[in-house]
């Protein structure tokens, strides 16, 4: 038995002249909670969709617990379960509703069905309101819902899609418990996307960042970010012409490779940062440039993506919660 729960060899997809995953290779161990951490766009639903078998790759090989997904599709089915990002659940049926249909689609007996709704309401916590209508639910209760959902016909692998787009803070916290708990009590394997880099720091053995459908960094989410090799000193000045100028200048004085400038901010990563802000800033003065903030940080996946791309993940959730909030209003209808 390999110890391997998805293997991609070169996988790809294209939609016409665009190449959405590009030439992926991936090994997720059995157990893992493995995150792919990316901007809008990066590929992730994609390459969710493939290992799902939603989707057919246009080139390469992708095994989901040992099985092709070209050649054995309803077998990986049976062996998975999936959330997708958007909202699927029936919201004119009741919680358990839902459930059950879903227990009748993978053949589970009327005696199964009932022991094991019974199992994951309790998981998700939602037992009490097993018998109201999904379209009183709150955002977060339909998405635990739907996680339990997945979770009916015991599937090895599990994998979320933007599991907390859209939550408040609060109800996000939650939902990465109940992962947590998932993974670890129901042993299974989970991989989830993201493009909240708390979300995947949190939550992920190992992360892969994900941009333009190719795997820019994969480790441990520790691993990631001593990879930078020392502090972030954020600096934000008048513009971002400033910042591009400025961003030059430290280049050429030696710090090339570790310095990235994002509209009005510059991102320094450099040993021994606290000793090191005097210097920096003596070089924006001499170039009689004003500086507006200095922070000193630990580097976060952010810096991480940013050093990677050269773009930061951020700026992307904005546009991402009004689709889900779009979502969840024509769900409700
Ligand atoms: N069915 C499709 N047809 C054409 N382009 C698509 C389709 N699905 C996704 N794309 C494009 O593929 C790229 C990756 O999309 P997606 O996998 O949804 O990214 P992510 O989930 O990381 O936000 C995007 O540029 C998106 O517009
Ligand atoms: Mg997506």
């Amino acid at each position: 038995m390999s110890t391997l729960a998805i293997e991609t060899v070169n996988l790809t997809c294209r939609f016409e002249d665009l190449t959405a995953v590009d030439s992926l290779n991936l090994q997720v161990k059995k157990g893992e909670l493995f995150g792919l951490l990316g901007p809008n766009g990066a590929g992730k639903t994609t390459l969710i969709n493939m290992l799902s078998t939603m989707i057919l790759p246009s080139e390469g090989h992708a095994k989901v617990w040992d099985l092709d997904v070209k050649k054995t599709p309803s077998q990986v089915r049976q062996n998975i379960g999936v959330v997708f990002q958007g909202f699927t659940l029936d919201d004119r049926l009741s919680g358990r509703e839902n459930l059950d249909i879903h227990g009748r689609l993978y053949g589970l007996s009327k005696h199964m069905r009932k022991q094991r709704i019974r199992e994951v309401l309790e998981l998700v916590e939602l037992q009490d309101k097993a018998d109201v209508l999904v379209k009183t639910y709150s955002g977060g209760m339909m998405r635990r819902l739907e996680i339990a959902r997945g979770l009916m016909h015991h599937p090895k692998v599990l994998f979320l899609d933007e599991p907390t787009l859209g939550l408040d803070p609060q109800t996000r916290n939650h939902i990465w418990n109940y992962i947590r708990c998932l993974n670890r009590d129901e042993n299974v394997t989970i991989m989830l996307t993201t493009h909240y880099m708390e979300e995947a720091d949190h939550l992920c053995n190992r992360i892969a960042i994900i941009d333009s459908g190719r795997i820019q960094a994969l480790d441990t989410p520790e691993n990631l970010k001593n990879s930078l090799g020392g502090d972030v000193v954020k600096l934000v000045v008048d513009n971002e012409e400033i910042a591009s100028a400025l961003c030059r200048l430290y280049i050429k004085n030696g710090c090339a490779g570790n310095v990235h400038w994002k509209k009005s901010s510059i991102f320094i990563t450099i040993k021994d940062g606290a000793h090191q802000i005097p210097h920096i800033l003596t070089i924006a003065s001499g170039a009689n440039i004003n500086i507006l903030s200095v922070d000193l940080h630990r580097p976060t996946l952010d810096d991480v993506f940013l050093s990677h791309t050269g773009r930061a993940i951020r700026e992307e959730e904005t546009s991402e919660m009004g689709k889900f909030g779009f979502v969840f209003r024509t769900a409700r209808r």
